[in-house]
């Protein structure tokens, strides 16, 4: 599986839950080579992925929307962005900068741009940057998005996308959210503990992508400890929490015994200090 399918499946995940993810937008990107893809993954890997998936979004929706709403507005800078459709859900005074590989980013402008002639979008300000977190140095990427943040404060969104980088691009990328965010700005995450590699269903996903791969497009299977996110320079962790926690709240109707059955993401809310 290419990496930009990856967008496309989480993406169709959401679709397939609106009432858990709250994206009522995410549907418009369904298309039938994804929704041929889907049930291999959820049979080989893990049946609970499309919902946990939507739990990891409802969870960022809930958290980006209080900030918002308690800031009357901001940024929202979405590293890695893929489909996601936040920004259509929240007010006007949320202003958003999209950032993703060049072949995505031209696609979801094109397509937004379209939907919203239509009006099956309403109208948002958003910014399109093609950025590979690989390719450009910290300096140049604070330097490309700097001045598109029109409004403050800002709340950095990095969503399935540390298990496709490795560490030095990942340590990059928080030099990066320093030099963008002010005291008080939030830096959302996801990631796998270190913990889930002894997993059978982690193995199961590693075992799918090396069987899916495709040459071209090879990527790290990065997982990170706890330790690395209470000791970013410059942030503080305001909250942590994971998808096998958060199904009590969102799916409380969802069969998951135990954390260790399911592929568990933790989630990080990082205060900048
Ligand atoms: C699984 S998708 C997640 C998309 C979105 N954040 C979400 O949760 O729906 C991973 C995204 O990370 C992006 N990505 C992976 N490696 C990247 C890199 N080196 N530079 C920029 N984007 C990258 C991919 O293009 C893809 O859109």
């Amino acid at each position: 599986m290419k990496v930009h399918e990856t967008a496309f499946v989480v993406s169709t995940y959401r679709s397939y839950h609106e009432e858990i993810s709250k994206d009522n937008y995410a549907k418009l990107w369904n298309n039938k080579d994804t929704d041929a893809l889907i049930p291999s993954i959820l049979d080989t890997i893990s049946r609970h992925e499309a919902i946990l998936h939507s739990i990891r979004n409802r969870f960022f929706y809930e958290r980006m929307a209080s900030f918002f709403n308690t800031n009357n507005g901001g940024t929202l800078i979405n590293f890695g962005s893929g489909f996601s459709m936040y920004q259509f859900s929240f007010s006007d005074s949320v202003s958003t900068i999209e950032i993703d590989k060049k072949d995505i980013i031209d696609y979801k402008k094109e397509k937004i741009d379209n939907w919203t002639k239509e009006g099956k979008l309403p109208f948002r300000d958003v910014e399109y940057v093609a950025i590979d977190f690989n390719q450009n140095s910290t300096d140049q990427i604070i330097q490309i998005i700097k001045p598109l943040i029109k409004n403050e404060p800002t709340f950095i969104l990095i969503e399935g996308v540390f298990f496709f980088l490795d560490r030095s691009t990942t340590n990059k990328l928080f030099q990066i959210f320093k030099g963008l965010q002010n005291p008080g700005d939030i830096t959302g995450s996801v990631t796998y503990l270190p913990e889930v590699e002894n997993t059978k269903v982690y193995h199961r996903l590693l075992h799918y992508f090396d069987s899916n791969n495709d040459t071209n497009d090879s990527f790290s299977h990065q997982t990170i400890p706890h330790s690395y996110f209470s000791s970013i320079d410059g942030y503080t962790i305001k909250e942590k929490t994971d998808e096998f926690e958060l199904s009590k709240i969102y799916a409380p109707n969802i069969e998951i015994c135990t954390k260790n059955e399911i592929l568990n993401e933790t989630m990080y809310l990082l205060e900048r200090v």
